[in-house]
């Protein structure tokens, strides 16, 4: 079968991959969607190190092909979207609703496939950048068939992520504002979902001004342009005295100092970008100790995907979550090194491959 495998100098469509037999707590998924992430090209770049080869990808949809014999939630030809998180479900963050915070779902790799005869790993605990790959079932979360799964795939890691961050990390009410900085993938996901909590100023602010109306169709109020630097100057010009909540969803120091010094006196910075694994950022404490402002990492959304997901598929059906305008443009799985291109250049929400 195919998948884009990365080797460590180039991703490329190989073309003698194969995946083992699902065991017993696990499920094999025919992959029928899948979106590139941002983590994905971070994978490329060493930001995210990981061992190679491996198959890529990790935000994807499909089409349960088998199941293993203890599992009794899922059955073939169920539509599931995948999740990243395998966590245990028996420790005590588990068992108190953060799966995110499972030791056992940190840092879990394995080598289900093979690419030409050799052992290589799976990304993410996922890689859905294939056609057939072979997770555990609580990674499997079923869906609704009504919902088309081109798009549901990116609930898999975008949505998730940037929805959850507000939903689930974050607690924005009534009438706060916001300020969401990089308008990916992630970025737009937060943006809608702040909009959802009926923030009163969404203040969306990328260095591509092409991102400008994506950000207004998604909810945001404002944009600010920060290809010229000063975007904390014009976020405080738009709300005086700064926000009451800063996402980054870039994943670099400095937009991580800007989305701080952007808040209020009490104000909250929620960080999901990923920057390379050794990225510090310095922050004057007294900018947090004598103004009440908080700073915090937020894994995957915070999500617990079996609620969270379904959750989000109905905000979908309900018509109160975009998710068929992340969707820019469909790809064969040929054509990543365009997906690339064109994430690089701005010119995507989100480029989902199609198989
Ligand atoms: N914490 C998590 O669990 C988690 C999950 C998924 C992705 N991520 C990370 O989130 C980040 C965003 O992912 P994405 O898929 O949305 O990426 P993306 O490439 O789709 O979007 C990034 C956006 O940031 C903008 N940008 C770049 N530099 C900027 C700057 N200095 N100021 C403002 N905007 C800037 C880009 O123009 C682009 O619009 C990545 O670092 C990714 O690895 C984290
Ligand atoms: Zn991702
Ligand atoms: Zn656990």
């Amino acid at each position: 079968m195919r998948g884009i495998v990365y080797d460590g100098t180039e991703p490329a469509v190989r073309t003698d991959v194969e995946v083992r037999d699902p065991g017993p707590t696990d499920v094999a998924v025919r992959i029928v969607n899948a979106g590139v992430c941002h983590s994905d090209l971070s994978v490329l770049d060493g930001s995210i190190p990981f061992p190679t080869p491996l198959v890529m990808g990790h935000e994807g949809a499909g089409v349960v092909e088998a199941v293993g014999s203890e599992v009794s939630k899922l059955k073939v030809g169920d539509h599931v979207v995948l999740s990243t998180l395998k966590y245990c479900g028996q420790c005590s963050a588990c068992n108190t609703g953060f799966p995110t915070r499972c030791r056992r779902s940190f840092g879990v790799m394995s080598q289900p496939f093979t690419v030409g005869g050799e052992p290589a790993y799976n990304f993410a605990a996922t890689s859905v950048f294939t056609d057939v790959t072979v997770v555990d079932q609580v990674q499997a979360v079923k869906v609704s068939k009504d919902i088309p799964l081109q798009s549901a795939c990116l609930i898999g890691c975008g949505v998730i992520t940037g929805a959850g961050a507000v939903l689930n990390t974050a607690d924005v009410t009534h009438g706060q504002t916001v300020a969401v900085f990089g308008v990916g993938g992630i970025g737009l996901n937060v943006i809608q979902a702040a909009k959802l909590c009926d923030a009163s100023r969404i203040i969306a602010v990328d260095t591509l001004a092409s991102k400008k109306d994506l950000a207004l169709e998604f909810g945001a109020t404002d944009f600010v342009d920060a290809s010229d630097g000063g975007s904390v100057e014009q976020i405080q010009q738009l709300v005086k005295g700064g926000v009451d909540w800063s996402f980054e969803c870039v994943g670099h120091p400095a937009v991580v100092g800007d989305a701080v010094k952007a808040l209020d006196w009490g104000g909250n910075c929620v960080i999901i970008g990923v920057p390379a694994a050794t990225a510090k950022v310095e922050i004057p404490i007294t900018h947090l100790t004598h103004i009440d402002r908080g700073v915090r990492g937020c894994r995957y959304g915070g999500a617990r995907p079996h609620h969270d997901i379904p959750l989000l598929v109905q905000l979908y059906l309900d018509g109160k979550l975009k998710l068929d305008e992340l969707v820019s443009k469909t790809y064969p799985m040929e054509s990543f090194s365009d997906v690339v291109e064109d994430m690089h250049a701005g010119r995507l929400a989100r480029g989902v491959l199609t198989y």
